[in-house]
């Protein structure tokens, strides 16, 4: 038997979309330029620790007072993307997967750096399908700490090294490996080339080798 460890944003939902508009709004009415290469780099990474990067890059500082209220104004605005959410969301084949790891019962844990994690899961309606949900609730270290998976294999009774992450920013997979866990990036092998194996998406990843990370 494995634990199966899955990231939220990028993984199971195109989320990631949503923090790029929300952070790109708020960068620009700052008055600080935000590319996608700038986007990539806050994957996986934590709200707090997301502003101060943009911050940094724009050679700007704020007030304890001012970075709070600015925090708070992008999460309502990615909250206002989150509302519109369905099933439909779901990313390609990650039904496939689960449904697979279900059959071969396996146990399934959400490891995620949102704070907005089990709204986004009840939004999709996928809730019911983990065994334990590790979100930005509950860590007091961001990725690339290993802390969020670690407490998902705890949760889950599983030792790490039995342990399997899909992950699809560069904090994340670092995390997993870091947590000697088997790392499985999800996007292009030239941003996550540090995955134990990258896949593009769900859809290319067989029933076949799912198997094969629980036999070895
Ligand atoms: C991660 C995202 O999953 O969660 C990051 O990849 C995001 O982009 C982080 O900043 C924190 O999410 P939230 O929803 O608590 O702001
Ligand atoms: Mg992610």
């Amino acid at each position: 038997m494995r634990g199966f460890i899955f990231d939220l944003d990028g993984v199971i939902v195109d989320t990631a979309k949503y923090h790029y508009l929300a952070w790109k709004k708020l960068a620009n009415d700052l008055g600080i330029d935000f590319t996608e290469e700038e986007n990539e780099q806050l994957k996986g990474v934590s709200r707090v620790k997301s502003l101060e990067k943009i911050l940094a890059w724009g050679n700007k500082t704020l007030s304890d007072k001012d970075f709070k209220a600015q925090m708070a104004k992008k999460n309502k605005d990615y909250l206002s993307h989150i509302a519109k959410m369905d099933e439909s969301e779901i990313l390609p084949d990650v039904p496939r997967i689960l449904n697979l790891l279900k059959k071969e019962k396996q146990v399934i844990s959400l490891g995620s750096a949102s704070k907005n994690a089990r709204t986004i899961l009840e939004r999709v309606n996928l809730k019911e399908q983990f065994d334990a949900i590790v979100d930005g609730n509950d860590v007091s270290k961001a990725k690339p700490d290993p802390e969020v998976f670690l407490i998902a294999a705890k949760q889950l009774n599983m030792k790490p090294e039995h342990c399997i992450v899909f992950e699809d920013s560069v904090a994340g997979v670092e995390a997993a490996n870091i947590a000697d866990m088997v790392s499985i990036g999800i996007g292009s092998k030239d941003v996550l080339g540090h995955a134990d194996y990258v896949f593009r998406d769900f859809t290319e990843i067989s029933d076949e080798f799912i198997k094969s990370l629980i036999e070895n």
